[in-house]
């Protein structure tokens, strides 16, 4: 399995996304570019914040769940804690939500806004312990690079 060089993703994500103002269009490159470019993923999305719970927005994948309450699961645990969740094996964290069953590692990074919470970005696995150190770090960077791209515009997504 190839290594992701997620400088060149970053990279990318700043080419396609720095001139598009729409902020739909920018969330569904970002998550585009991200699954094409991770190897060994079922599903990759992002969940927005709204009114107090995680609601689906754009994604890759398998139909998933719609609503995450905040503390539920993996990704309400990275939204309850602002603290990206890397799961080793779905199957031993308690209160993970099964959307595709397939999914046997992930990775759930906090979106953030001037350290506010925004939403988060979820990353399935079948492949227990799928994701390393270096792949939360690379992931992390590239999140916050798209982050910034929406500085002055809280609710970018
Ligand atoms: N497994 C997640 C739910 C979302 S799906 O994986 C797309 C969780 O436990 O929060």
């Amino acid at each position: 399995m190839a290594d992701t060089d997620y400088n060149l993703l970053t990279s990318q994500v700043l080419s396609v996304l720095r001139d598009e103002p729409n902020t739909l269009a920018n969330a569904s490159n970002f998550v585009a570019l991200l699954y094409n470019a991770l190897d060994d993923i079922n599903w990759l999305g992002i969940y927005v914040l709204r009114d107090s719970e995680l609601v689906l927005g754009p994604f890759q994948g398998k139909t998933a769940c719609v609503r995450i309450p905040i503390g539920d699961g993996v990704c309400g645990a990275a939204a309850a804690t602002l603290e990206t969740q890397r799961v080793r094996d779905v199957h031993e964290f308690p209160g993970h939500i099964v959307c595709d069953a397939a999914s046997r590692s992930e990775l759930v990074i906090p979106l953030l806004f001037d350290g506010r919470l925004v939403g988060v970005l979820d990353i399935d696995s079948p492949s227990v312990g799928r994701f390393s150190a270096a792949d939360q770090a690379g992931v992390e960077q590239v999140c916050e690079a798209y982050c910034d791209l929406h500085a002055g515009q809280p609710n970018f997504i």
